[in-house]
């Protein structure tokens, strides 16, 4: 089947079989920054923006993409708010191997959107999908209250 997904300001229209996930069609698109992780819907890594929203890749059937925006890391690494988060990241040392980390900028360039001052507890809610095997989650949370200060 045929689907339409604007991916990163960009109509395309792909082919598709009707049990294939938005994550494996993404990947075989060449978007690599949309890592594969439990493919279960636990860990965090798959997430994209769907209409802004985040969403777990590995959980959404493309079919029910169709028509949608989806937004990836490539799409926003021209976006000013894409350096404040990494930078923060970077300076707080909280992106270790890395493997987390698309899935974490997506979501904390979700919750700026959505939330002015996020408080820690906010922070916490809106991230507890996305696990870190590295981190610890401290130097996180430090980088994004940082990201979120110095964007107040
Ligand atoms: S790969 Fe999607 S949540 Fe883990
Ligand atoms: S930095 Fe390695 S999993 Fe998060």
């Amino acid at each position: 089947m045929k689907i339409t997904l604007t991916i990163n300001n960009t109509k395309r229209e792909v082919e598709i079989s009707p049990s294939e996930f938005l994550l494996d069609v993404l990947r075989r698109l060449n978007y690599s920054s949309v890592k594969k992780g439990c493919d279960t819907g636990t860990c965090g890594v798959c997430t994209v923006l769907m209409d802004g929203k985040p969403v777990l890749s590995c959980s959404i059937l493309a079919a029910s993409a169709d028509g949608h925006e989806i937004t990836t890391i490539e799409g926003i690494e021209k976006d000013p708010e894409f350096k404040n988060i990494s930078n923060a990241l970077l300076e707080e040392g909280a992106d270790q191997c890395g493997f987390c980390s698309p899935g974490l900028i997506l979501n904390v360039y979700a919750m700026g959107k959505e939330l002015k001052n996020p408080t820690e507890d906010e922070i916490k809610k809106y991230l507890v999908g996305n696990l870190c095997r590295c981190t610890g989650y401290v130097p996180q949370l430090r980088a994004i209250k940082k990201y979120f200060e110095v964007k107040a």
